[in-house]
């Protein structure tokens, strides 16, 4: 941990969110093509890749250490950005477990089944997405303008120990590789590749 100079505990997390942007823009690409009669396998992909990403990575930098840090200096845990957006985590993690039933097994083999499974990965693309602007603009710029600076400090002092921690795991590796293979294999037109390297590149 370098205490001297800790990373920006927003450019970390909105670094992550990049990422989860840019893997749905592939999710969707790879929804359309099962759509038009693509083999529906590959859609277990990104529920690993979002399951995995979202629990050991984004989400213990947000609920241990942003939204804690927010319910103790003030901030209201029980109602109000904080409510909300701990409730979208768990709805996020509801639909996350539905795609993962469905695409079980080597994925729904077609008809109602299928039908059911891309509705639900199209909910959990629209909720993330959803979530992941509404973090940005409303919960990391009202924390940005009411936090003092040390407390802003602190929490970029304790991402930096989770990323020291988690620097060279093998579920970071894995992790970097899924989300590279994922865009790699749908890759929208237009849109650039984001890679995990680059999600904290400050402290990574
Ligand atoms: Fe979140
Ligand atoms: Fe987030």
């Amino acid at each position: 941990m370098n205490k001297a100079n800790p990373v920006d505990p927003f450019v970390v997390l909105k670094g992550e969110h990049e990422l989860l942007f840019g893997v749905l823009d592939s999710l969707e690409c790879c929804i359309a093509t099962v759509d038009r009669g693509a083999d529906p396998r590959d859609l277990r992909r990104f529920v690993e890749f979002l399951r995995g990403f979202l629990s050991a990575w984004h989400w213990p930098k947000e609920d241990d250490i942003l939204f804690r840090a927010l319910a103790s200096s003030g901030f209201p845990a029980n109602s109000g950005p904080l409510a909300v957006l701990d409730e979208d985590h768990r709805e996020i993690e509801r639909l996350l477990t539905k795609a993962a039933a469905y695409t079980a097994n080597g994925g729904p083999a077609g008809g109602d089944a299928l039908r059911f499974t891309l509705r639900v990965l199209r909910s959990l693309d629209a909720l993330l997405r959803y979530h992941l602007e509404m973090e940005e603009t409303v919960l990391f710029e009202t924390a940005a303008r009411e936090l003092p600076e040390t407390k802003i400090a602190e929490l970029g002092e304790a991402m930096q120990v989770f990323l020291d921690d988690a620097r060279g795991s093998f579920r970071y590796h894995s992790l970097r590789r899924m989300a590279d293979r994922l865009q790699a294999d749908f890759l929208p037109a237009n849109r650039r590749r984001v890679a995990l390297a680059g999600c904290a590149a400050a402290s990574l």
